[in-house]
């Protein structure tokens, strides 16, 4: 396992190109077992997530070059139906599998994904939304086991706006017989991302982009070709870096659209920021004004910046409040960040902070990719040396991050191989 030693206090400042976004792909491979042939898949991060889903997707007899970030994947060959427990175990987005497999060959076995780094992540709405489409789906040995003739089109409101639910539903719905309305349909930019993508491969689906889509099914399905959307989630991470150092920096390959909630939170920590023609422009400002956040569905705060936020609120002048209402346990980076100095109070699903003047280095450790995140830019300022422990997590999401980051002036190493 690999760490990184990070040694605080230099300020970020620079270019820095956003890769495509982790979750688009996630949900881009494994649509296409939809149809036969071959799929181009451009801007694809080099992430040991889609590594995850390759060797998933393999499994089940798809072929998969990966060059430089042009990802090709031929399906001709998929004989297998299922999705075995030693690779959802690894990424629970392998559930993404389940909807594609039962619209396109009437069968799937999936296995249940469990529980996850910091709590349960329930698939029921995955599951609820396969079975109105007429799958029979049964639980037998940690493992669901789906079978239908042939899916037709259902309505289906979703309790819960589940992005992983909405594009498992998207993806069965796209080859069932009839007309299927999704309502409370997640509206993430991944997910539009996603449906968009099936609409290029032959797809008839109305209201992309908003909470109630209208899906007709069709018979066949086609290859197509496409370009992942950057990412988010990796952009406001660096933002975010960028204001803990007060550094100045510019994003390129960004959509500024995706990422506005966090822009305006950072606008009124005193952040400046600008769009421009090419990417984003922003400058961190002398003091951070403490500034509440509450993670919720999009286009609200995203839970995946909920502890890159807890980070830059705990070196704020005051007391902010980051409440997360999507994962209400999701605050494994709190103790170590307390080891860095922070001075963070949890009082259920919400983290008091109350800012303090400077962290201080010290080991720390990844228990999960954004919590592991959250360690690396308190890192950045901490005074003296951090050891940032299991940054396989890290690898999971963010692609050449120390590589980038150093680019901007951190200072930052990885030293590989030895079990820490
Ligand atoms: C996706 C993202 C993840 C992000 C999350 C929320 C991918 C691969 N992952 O995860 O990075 O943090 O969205 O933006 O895209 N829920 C249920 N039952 C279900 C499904 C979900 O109760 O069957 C609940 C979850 O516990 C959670 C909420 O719904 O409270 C939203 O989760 P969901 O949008 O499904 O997250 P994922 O798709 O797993």
């Amino acid at each position: 396992m690999d760490k990184f030693i990070i040694h605080g206090g230099r300020k970020l400042n620079g270019t820095v190109a956003i890769s495509g976004a982790k979750n688009a792909t996630l949900a881009l491979m494994p649509a296409a077992l939809l149809a036969s042939g071959t799929f181009k898949l451009g801007n694809t991060p080099r992430l040991r997530d889609v590594t995850t889903m390759s060797s998933l997707l393999k499994s089940m007899g798809m072929k998969i070059d990966f060059t430089n970030n042009l990802l090709t994947l031929d399906t001709r060959g998929v004989n297998k139906h299922e999705a075995p427990y030693e690779h959802v175990k690894k990424m629970r987005a392998s559930i993404y599998v389940l909807g594609p497999l039962i619209a396109r060959y009437g069968r799937a076995k999936v296995s249940l994904p469990g529980g996850c780094a910091w709590g349960p992540r329930p698939v029921n709405l995955h599951i609820d939304g396969i079975k109105k489409l007429g799958a029979n789906v049964e639980l037998e040995h940690g493992y669901i086991v789906a079978h239908a003739e042939k899916l037709t089109g259902a309505r289906i409101h979703f309790d819960i706006s589940s992005v992983g639910a909405t594009g498992n539903v998207m993806m069965a719905a796209v080859l069932a017989r009839g007309t299927t309305l999704i309502t409370n349909a997640a509206i993430e930019p991944e997910i539009t991302a996603l449906a968009e993508f099936l609409v290029k491969m032959g797809a008839k689906i109305d209201g992309i982009g908003t909470n109630r889509l209208e899906i007709e099914g069709v018979s066949d399905l086609h290859p197509s070709d496409c370009e992942t959307i950057p990412d988010r989630i990796e952009a406001g991470t660096f933002l975010v870096a960028a204001a803990m150092t007060g550094g100045s920096i510019t994003l390129t390959n960004v959509n500024p659209n995706h990422f506005s909630a966090v822009t305006a939170k950072l606008e009124d920590a005193g952040c400046k920021t600008e769009i421009l023609d090419s990417g984003f422009w922003f400058q961190a400002p002398t003091e951070l004004k403490p500034v509440d956040a509450t993670a919720v569905i999009y286009p609200g705060f995203p839970t995946d910046m909920q502890a890159q936020w807890i980070a830059l609120m705990s070196i704020a002048t005051g007391t902010s409040i980051v409440t997360d209402t999507i994962y209400t346990d999701r605050f494994k980076h709190v103790p170590e960040l307390e080891r860095l100095g922070a001075d963070i109070e949890l009082k259920k699903n919400a983290a008091v902070v109350r800012g303090v003047k400077s962290l201080t280095g010290a080991k720390v450790m990844s228990t999960d990719l954004r919590a592991s995140a959250s360690l690396i830019l308190a890192g950045l300022v901490a005074e003296g040396e951090t050891e940032v422990l299991r940054v396989y997590h890290l690898d999971r999401g963010y692609e050449a991050i120390e590589k980038k980051l150093k680019a901007l002036g951190a200072d930052i190493e990885r030293v590989a191989g030895e079990e820490f």
